[in-house]
């Protein structure tokens, strides 16, 4: 099955950035948000960073045209019916997620696969909120979408191989690389990562370091590019939160208990570089 039109269900962090790869590597999407607002604003970045890769020589001003030509903002969950392939980038909520997609089942053409770009929710669990869980899959982009080369591809139980293999090449015809992984919470990466930032938020909690120090100590001594505490921010920190939760609950071992600091800053409204206040001040 060849992949030309994309929903894009969330225009969030993740969502705007999955919209603009799919727009800029041919696909018609239709990015579907729950305001104008919302829809506004998303478009609002994808066109910032479409001037970014202008500015770095990157893209041609013809190519950015042809790219938001192809994004159709819209607040209709209906135009999910003019998709080959429906990537889901809402709030990181079971729940939540099961209620979208027992509507988007009934709307999508039927032979249209599903994706949830979830962090750690078990794709075979969301995946059983619709009658084609053979077309269910996770499809879990990186952030930033434009930069970062890897799709983490999730299996869930029942994802059929002619699935599977459509959405691998999609990720390669967005000019990803596809690495296949099956469905346990946190599947890969997030397994690793997220205890080793949950771990960054105990130094910080205990005064084992500064927020300054411990991200230091990671990029100098490690050689990793970001400290785990500003990936943190990055990524943001309910979103973070809800990835501890799910690994905690789901896998039952206290290793997984999510700091406490995280939930006081969460709970504070701290969410990352989204709204300006992490483990850092963006406002200065
Ligand atoms: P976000 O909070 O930035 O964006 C979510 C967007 O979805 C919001 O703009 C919201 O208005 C919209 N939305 C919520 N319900 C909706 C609905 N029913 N219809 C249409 N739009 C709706 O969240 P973010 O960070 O983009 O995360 C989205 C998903 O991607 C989550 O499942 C998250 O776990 C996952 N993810 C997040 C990463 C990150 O670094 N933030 C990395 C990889 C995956």
């Amino acid at each position: 099955m060849s992949i030309s039109t994309v929903a894009v269900i969330g225009g969030g962090t993740m969502g705007n950035g999955i919209a603009h790869v799919c727009a800029q590597n041919g696909c018609t999407v239709y990015l579907i948000e729950m305001s104008q607002a919302l829809l506004d604003r998303a478009v609002g970045t994808i066109t910032k960073n479409l001037d970014r890769q202008v500015s770095k020589g990157k893209l041609s001003e013809e190519d950015k045209a042809a790219t938001l030509g192809r994004i159709k903002g819209t607040l209709k969950i209906e135009d999910v019916k003019n998709a080959d392939i429906v990537i889901e980038a809402i709030v990181e909520n079971e729940a939540v997620k099961k209620e979208l997609f027992f509507k988007i089942d009934a709307l999508a053409k039927p032979e249209a696969i599903l994706a949830s770009n979830t962090s750690t929710i078990s794709i075979t669990q969301i995946a059983a909120a619709t009658k084609r869980a053979n077309k269910f899959i996770g499809m879990h982009f990186m952030n930033p979408v434009p930069m970062m080369q890897l799709v983490e591809i999730i299996r869930g139980l029942a994802t059929d191989d002619a699935t599977h293999e459509a959405t691998v090449k999609f990720a390669e015809a967005l000019g990803k690389t596809p690495i296949t992984v099956n469905d346990f919470p946190g599947f890969v990466s997030n397994r690793i990562l997220m205890p080793m930032i949950n771990e960054a938020v105990y130094c910080l909690m205990e005064g084992v370091g500064e927020a300054e120090a411990i991200d230091g100590v990671m990029k100098l001594g490690m050689n990793h590019p970001m400290g785990p505490l500003a990936l943190a921010d990055l990524i943001g920190l309910d979103v973070c939160l809800a990835i501890m939760e799910v690994l905690h609950r789901d896998l039952g071992d206290s290793k997984y208990r999510p700091c406490p600091l995280l939930k006081k800053y969460v709970a504070a409204g701290y969410l990352g570089r989204k709204n300006g206040r992490g483990f850092y001040d963006y406002a200065k």
